[in-house]
């Protein structure tokens, strides 16, 4: 069966909720696991019908191929809640599509769409007390698939596990980020998975992005692998840079992620007026404007860090530091998109999907 309906979801609620311990004026992100999770199974050629079941452990042999060969993907996305409680998705097929995409290059099978989006609708319903109103949070959605299968040869597994678990989640960032542009290691490469959202891009981040941490920047600002000439994204991000007036964004390739908030911000900017292009940006280009004062913004956008400031950057042992604008593109395109995702505003662009 490859169409399912919510009805065809069983769920086995918990008998320990642990809504009435949890916070929700004191969020982390994705700290704090909602009471329930979505689970398939694919063997023998097929998925399971997705179950909603209590949030727990995963047991798993120590020869599955995930430990070994890294096979697994993941999303990220959001459930928010307007005023009157009503639940709210934004772009959730797009998330769907990708996981497709991402799982396609791993060699994971692709879950069908409707075991995706009917499971998590049914999700969402189950657990809907933790979808947080607490200004600025909203539910954290983690699909991820990765490989269950036994043996140690270096090939595909034959068996995955697909679960959705979500968190009730606050900002990723606390404040203005500042970032180091890299010079020597690269996140993705040429005919590689960058374009993927696949755990080992992440692994991969963790070194370069703690010598960053350890000179004092939050993040890196990863540039192309040939010539580390080129800007392409910051972290779990995409970038945006300001010169003058026109916005500017990397275009996506197979060693960026597509991702839904740079694509959406696109669309609003554009609807507003914004110039905006999108083009390969050097890091020469960014540093002379940051010297004769043209650069007037960078900002990352993603599902977890929304828009995220960037106050200023650090380029062969000089820092660079970004104006404080009255009138800055991140905060007008933070509001007019979070005013979408909220239900605060109208959606032309029919993004919004109710729940
Ligand atoms: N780039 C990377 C590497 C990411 O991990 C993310 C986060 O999802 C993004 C960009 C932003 O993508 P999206 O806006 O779809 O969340
Ligand atoms: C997201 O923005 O949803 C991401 O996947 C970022 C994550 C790695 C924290």
């Amino acid at each position: 069966m490859t169409t399912i309906s919510e009805q065809d979801i069983t769920v086995e609620k918990t008998q320990n909720s642990k809504l009435k311990d949890t916070d929700f004026n004191n969020l982390p992100f994705g700290k704090v696991f909602s009471d329930h999770m979505l689970i398939s199974r694919y063997k023998e050629g097929s998925w399971s019908i997705p179950e909603v079941v209590p949030y727990q452990p995963i047991t798993l042999d120590p020869s599955a191929k995930i430990f070994h060969y890294g096979q697994s993907v993941f999303e990220g996305m959001k459930a928010y809640k307007d005023s009157n409680n009503d639940i709210y998705l934004f772009r959730p097929l797009e998330n769907c599509k990708r996981l497709n995409i991402s799982s396609k290059r791993l060699a994971i099978p692709e879950i069908p769409e409707s075991y995706f989006m009917e499971g998590l609708k049914k999700l969402l319903k189950v657990d809907q007390d933790w979808i947080p109103t607490t200004s600025g949070s909203a539910l954290y959605i983690r699909p991820f698939v990765f490989a269950s299968g036994n043996g140690f040869h270096a090939s595909p597994a034959n068996e995955y596990i697909f679960i959705i678990a979500t968190a009730p989640s606050g900002a990723y960032f606390s404040g203005k980020v500042t970032v180091a542009i890299e010079e020597k290691y690269s996140r993705s490469a040429n005919g590689g998975v960058g374009y993927a959202k696949a755990g080992g891009n992440y692994a991969g981040q963790f070194y370069p992005t703690q010598l960053a941490i350890d000179k004092g920047y939050n993040q890196v600002i990863w540039t192309d692998d040939t010539t580390h000439e080129y800007i392409e994204e910051a972290g779990a991000m995409n970038i945006f840079v300001r010169i003058n007036d026109t916005l500017i964004t990397a275009p996506t390739s197979d060693r960026i992620l597509d991702g839904i908030t740079r694509k959406s911000i696109l669309e609003i900017a554009k609807k507003e007026g914004i110039d905006v292009n999108v083009r390969r940006i050097s890091v020469k280009e960014i540093v002379e404007a940051a010297k004769n004062g043209s650069l007037k913004e960078m900002f990352g956008s993603g599902t977890a860090a929304v828009i995220s400031p960037i106050s200023g950057f650090g380029y062969k042992n000089k820092d660079y530091t970004l104006p404080e604008l009255d009138d800055s593109y991140a905060s007008k395109l933070k509001t007019l998109i979070t005013d979408i995702q909220y239900n605060r505003s109208e959606d032309p662009f029919n993004w919004r999907a109710k729940i």
